[in-house]
């Protein structure tokens, strides 16, 4: 009788503590379900932020998903700034005239539009940010590569306009074209 009640009491013993961690367990799936609801929840907001940062900047005449480097996307004092640093950091390569030598490549004309026509100036801005200059990438800044774009853009003929390019995210929505 005795053994018996024993028994029975750790048999109850037991289960509480086997229920503990399962009620542990449910609670924990419970919480993560929570989450899941709330990330879910919280994702088509996230989303369309995003979309109204583009649209905001569409309608902002300078950038949108149609400008293109026609549309005056860099200002003059920001080709300015541009040009002290293409001549301190570039020109020993891309020479003064920014045409290149038999080693690197012109960074005007037919040979620059050739190889940069429909794609996004962000294409150049991470061309030149992650492999320029060749003897000393990734020491240049964000603001200091989109400088030296619109360095480039002056030199290649693009027209200026009244704002800077300001970010490489504006950068992506900007094309480049051979012709307005
Ligand atoms: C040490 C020499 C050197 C320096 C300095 C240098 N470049 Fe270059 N650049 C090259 C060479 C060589 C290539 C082609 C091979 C390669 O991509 O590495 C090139 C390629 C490029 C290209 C791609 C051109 C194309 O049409 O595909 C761009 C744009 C460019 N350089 C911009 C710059 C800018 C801007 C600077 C200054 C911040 C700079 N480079 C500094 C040597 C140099």
């Amino acid at each position: 009788m005795c053994v018996c009640s024993f028994g029975v009491g750790n048999f109850t013993l037991k289960e509480t503590k086997r229920t503990h961690p399962v009620k542990l367990a449910v609670d924990t799936v419970k919480s993560g379900i929570v989450w899941g609801v709330l990330v879910l929840g919280f994702w088509p907001l996230l989303a369309s932020a995003d979309q109204t940062y583009q649209e905001k900047s569409t309608g902002e005449s300078v950038v949108g998903a149609a400008a293109t480097v026609w549309s005056g996307v860099y200002s003059d004092d920001q080709a300015k700034r541009g040009q002290t640093v293409y001549s301190a950091t570039c020109s020993n390569c891309h020479l003064d005239n920014l045409r290149g030598d038999s080693v690197s490549p012109s960074l005007v004309g037919n040979a620059f539009i050739s190889d940069w026509e429909n794609k996004s100036v962000r294409a150049l801005y991470s061309r030149i940010i992650s492999t320029m200059p060749q003897d000393n990438p990734g020491t240049l800044s964000e603001a200091t590569v989109l400088d030296v774009v619109a360095y480039l853009f002056k030199a290649n003929g693009f027209p200026s306009g009244e704002k800077s390019l300001e970010s490489a995210r504006e950068a992506q929505e900007i094309r480049i074209t051979r012709e307005k």
